[in-house]
C-alpha cells in the first residue's frame, strides 16, 4: 500500500492538480493541514474547506497535524511527500524543506513538482482585495469558498 501526503498550511485550497497527481501515484493520499508556526492558521475551517474540496476523490482523506511532518509520516505510514510549486519563487523554500525532511526521515521520498499554473495560483491576499472592491474572483476559488467570501464581505458592508 503506497500512502502519500500532500502537506500544507492551506491558506488557500490545494492545487487540485497536485492532489490529483499524488492520488494517481499512490493508493492513498492524505491532505495534511499543518500548523505553520509563522502563520498560526486555525485548522478547523481549513479542514472543512479541504474535505469539501476533495469529496470527489475516494482515495483522498484530510487530516490535521501538529509537530513535525516527518513524525506524522511515520505515524501514518506515509512513504512520499508530494508538494507543488505555484511559482519559481517558492523553489528555495520547498527545496530546503525537502532536504530537511529527507534528513529527518530518509525513508520518506520527497517530491516537489512544478505543474502549469492555474488562475487559482494568485495569492489569497490579492484575491480577497479584488473581491472586496467588487472584482470577479470566481475563477480563483472553489464555488463554496467563493460564496462564503462573498457572504462575509456582504456582512461587513
Ligand atoms: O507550504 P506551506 O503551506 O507553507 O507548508 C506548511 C507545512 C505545515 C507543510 C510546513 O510548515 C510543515 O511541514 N510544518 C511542520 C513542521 C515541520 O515538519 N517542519 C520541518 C520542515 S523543514
Amino acid at each position: 500500500m503506497r500512502r502519500a501526503v500532500c502537506p500544507g498550511s492551506f491558506a488557500r485550497s490545494p492545487s487540485a492538480i497536485v492532489v490529483a497527481r499524488a492520488s494517481a501515484l499512490s493508493d492513498e493520499v492524505v491532505v495534511a493541514v499543518g500548523v505553520n508556526r509563522q502563520d498560526g492558521c486555525s485548522a478547523p475551517r481549513r479542514l472543512d474547506m479541504l474535505r469539501r474540496t476533495t469529496t470527489a476523490s475516494p482515495n483522498v482523506t484530510v487530516a490535521g497535524f501538529s509537530g513535525l511532518l516527518t513524525d506524522f509520516c511515520r505515524a501514518e505510514g506515509v512513504t512520499a511527500i508530494v508538494k507543488g510549486l505555484r511559482a519559481v519563487g517558492g523553489f528555495d523554500y520547498e527545496l530546503q524543506m525537502a532536504q530537511m525532511n529527507a534528513h529527518l526521515a530518509p525513508g520518506v521520498e520527497g517530491r516537489v513538482r512544478a505543474y502549469p499554473c492555474s488562475a487559482r495560483s494568485c495569492p489569497p491576499r490579492a484575491v480577497k482585495e479584488v473581491a472586496a472592491y467588487g472584482g470577479d474572483v470566481s475563477a480563483h476559488l472553489p464555488g463554496f469558498v467563493h460564496a462564503r467570501l462573498l457572504a462575509r464581505l456582504a456582512e461587513r458592508a
